[in-house]
């Protein structure tokens, strides 16, 4: 297993070009179940996660050709040989379970293997089985798998989501582009992939209306043909890269970071003295003089904070000045990082949902342990900041949702390298 080790206290210069969002990638490339036609992205992240899409899809028998290194995907689905997602392709990314929409919708079945849970939470599907049944589907659980089908076809419905979930929203909006008749989704997730999503939909010949609010109308087509769909800046790479100066001192150009995809995020760099900067090329990050101050952080649905960068906010905060409160009410156990923070030195007291963070001088580097995907890049930005080495192993979670991390920040001056091994 590789592992990365990283030298503390290089101020960084430079600029980074983020990459597209895998979250966006993660559901535009399932789409392609809707069509017979063929569906290309471009500019997609080459990421362990997309890999492992491609190979569920190519189980169902998708055409799916990577160009450019991964950059650009042409995906066709004109001959499925499977509506089944096997449960060990399923347990590796709980996104898999984004072909159950689509695979209702154009062939009227799918069995899907629930993804079981992972580090960061039980993550059921209940939500997702709601909005498809209010649809018609019938969907029962069997040995771990979800057993759908839909005789004659989806029809459209008024679907109100208990709780606006990404991922469901995702499947009840790709299941109803093709579902007879009108479909409402209410409280639906405004996330910024989601309104990628239905661009790229639209695309395709889907009449979609409401993304970006919390009611979504969809009028059902008979067909979806083929369409091209540039996968959006990812938001979650981009807030990680805007802290790497924060850590580390020096001055850092974020290249395709929009102040849009990012907002709540931003204000709590403002409120903790971190200056922002929108460019022609980007968003440009600075160290404000001294430390950072400290600040309270909630993750919400968007708009509000998003819990994928709360690992990140909370390792800046260790070395703030002050004590800031961060509570996590997204996922019920998102704090795997903290005790590995306090291996190097941090002061946090984890109570549940709530995180109480006091800010010391430094850190200092210490051996750690990846727990999770976000939570394994948060070690990296604290070992920017540590007096010494820090060395993060376990990082095949970081390669699901970061493309050449060491590469990235090497290229601004830190001192990283990869260790396999
Ligand atoms: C998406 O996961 C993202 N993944 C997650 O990013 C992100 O953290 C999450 O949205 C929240 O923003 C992808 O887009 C591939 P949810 P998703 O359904 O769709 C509960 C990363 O690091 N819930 O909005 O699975 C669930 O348990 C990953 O890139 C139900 O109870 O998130 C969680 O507590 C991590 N029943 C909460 O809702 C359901 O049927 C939010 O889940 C569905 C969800």
């Amino acid at each position: 297993m590789d592992s990365i080790v990283v030298k503390g206290g290089q101020p960084l210069s430079g600029q980074i070009q983020i990459a597209g969002a895998k979250n966006a990638a993660l559901t535009l490339m399932p789409a392609t179940l809707l069509s017979e036609e063929p569906l290309t992205l471009t500019n997609a992240p080459r990421l362990s996660d997309i890999k492992t899409m491609t190979a569920l899809l190519q189980s169902l028998g998708v055409e799916v050709t990577a160009m450019k290194d991964g950059n650009v995907q042409v995906l066709s689905s004109h001959a499925l040989t499977s509506t089944t997602a096997d449960y060990d392709i399923v347990r590796k990314m709980r996104a898999s379970n984004l072909v159950l929409g689509p695979l209702l919708a154009r062939h009227h079945q799918a069995v899907v293997s629930l993804p079981g849970g992972c580090a960061i939470g039980a993550r059921p599907m209940d939500i997702h089985v709601t909005a498809l049944e209010a649809l018609g589907a019938e969907i029962e659980l069997k040995d771990g798998y979800l057993h759908a089908v839909a005789k004659g076809g989806l029809k459209g419905a008024k679907v109100a989501l208990r709780f606006a979930s990404v991922g469901a929203t995702e499947n009840v909006l790709m299941a109803a582009t093709l579902a007879k008749g009108t479909t409402v989704i209410e409280n639906a997730a405004r996330e910024p992939e989601i309104v990628d999503l239905v661009k790229c939909l639209r695309a395709m010949g889907a009449q979609i209306e409401g993304e970006g609010t919390s009611t979504i109308t969809v009028e059902g087509v008979d067909r979806l043909g083929a369409a091209s769909h540039a996968v959006v800046t990812d938001r979650i790479e981009l807030g990680t890269y805007m802290l790497a100066p924060v850590f580390a001192g020096g001055e850092v150009e974020c290249l395709g970071g929009r102040l849009d995809l990012v907002g709540s995020f931003v204000e709590k760099l403002d409120a903790a003295g971190v200056s922002v900067t929108e460019t022609q090329a980007g968003l440009k990050v600075s160290r404000a003089n001294g430390r950072a101050k400290a600040v309270d952080v909630t993750t919400e649905v968007f708009p509000g904070f998003p819990t994928d960068l709360q690992a990140q906010m909370m390792a800046m905060l260790c070395t703030a000045e002050g004590t800031s409160v961060l509570e996590e009410k997204i996922f019920e156990n998102r704090f795997m990082h903290a005790p590995e923070l306090v291996r190097m030195g941090a002061q946090i007291e984890v109570h549940g949902g709530t995180a109480t963070v006091h800010g010391v001088d430094r850190l200092k580097g210490a051996p750690v342990m990846a727990t999770d995907l976000r939570a394994s890049v948060s070690l990296i930005l604290a070992g920017l900041a540590a007096e010494g080495e820090t060395i993060v192993s376990r990082v095949y979670h970081l390669d699901r949702g970061y493309e050449h991390v060491e590469e990235k920040l090497g290229a601004v001056g830190a001192q990283i390298e990869r260790v396999t091994g």
